[in-house]
């Protein structure tokens, strides 16, 4: 398969594209150096890209993140927001207008985000994270009515937060309590590709529960 990670510069990029090199696919994994999400016309170019060198594409898989908040409501910074909206929305927004035309003629194309359980449980000082999250999700499920009647779908993966070897290195005894490690992560969109498209079009998969 030929499956595009966006946001692949860090460990979970790292264990996304493993897992599916691994099974031996194909992975264009684009990081900020290779081409600036921000840059509507720069991933333009990338979905044309695609398209020219391999024909179709069977799975995108967005990873960039980012968290930013404040000890309390009151304090929240729409400075913050600026920046959430640029990383959790805009990119989202950049990668799924550019690719939702290969995605619809996909003979099994997936399309994946990673939320958190704060965009539905939002706590006092984590106003822009989750609102950002929340809008991220309804714009994946908007793609997602799009892809209805097609053999594509997207998908929403919700984690409380992500662990990695690094940070256990880092803190060995921190245990990260109902995180999802990233290699777990890595195999539940894989495991996207055993399920019909129809069944997981549009939904929220809590990796936590
Ligand atoms: N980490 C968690 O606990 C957690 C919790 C809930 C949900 N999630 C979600 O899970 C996904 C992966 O999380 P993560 O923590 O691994 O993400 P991350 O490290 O914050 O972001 C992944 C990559 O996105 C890249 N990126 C940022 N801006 C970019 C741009 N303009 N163009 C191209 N690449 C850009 C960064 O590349 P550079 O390194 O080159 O800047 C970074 O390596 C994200 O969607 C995140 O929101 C994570």
């Amino acid at each position: 398969m030929i499956i595009v990670v966006t946001g692949a510069g860090g460990p979970t990029g790292d264990a996304v594209s493993r897992y599916f090199r691994k099974h031996g696919h194909t992975v264009i994994g684009v990081g900020k150096k290779d081409v600036d999400l921000l840059d509507r016309a720069a991933v333009q170019a990338l979905a044309g890209r695609v398209e020219r060198e391999h024909g179709h594409v069977d799975g995108v898989v967005h990873l960039v993140g980012g968290w930013r908040g404040g000890r309390s409501f009151a304090e929240t910074s729409l400075d913050d927001w600026d920046v959430l909206h640029d990383l959790l929305i805009r990119t989202l927004q950049h990668v799924s207008l550019a690719f939702e035309p290969l995605l619809r003629r996909s003979e099994n194309g997936r399309f994946v985000i990673v939320s958190a359980k704060a965009a539905q449980r939002p706590g006092a000082g984590g106003a822009v994270y989750a609102a950002a999250k929340a809008a991220a999700e309804a714009w994946t499920l908007s793609l997602a009515d799009a892809l209805k009647g097609t053999s594509s779908a997207a998908t929403v993966l919700v984690v409380k937060a992500l662990v990695n070897d690094a940070m256990r290195a880092q803190d060995p005894e921190g245990g990260f309590p109902g995180f999802t490690d990233v290699n777990d992560l890595a195999a539940a969109i894989g495991g996207l590709y055993d399920r019909p498209a129809a069944e997981i079009n549009g939904t929220r998969l809590d990796l936590t529960s």
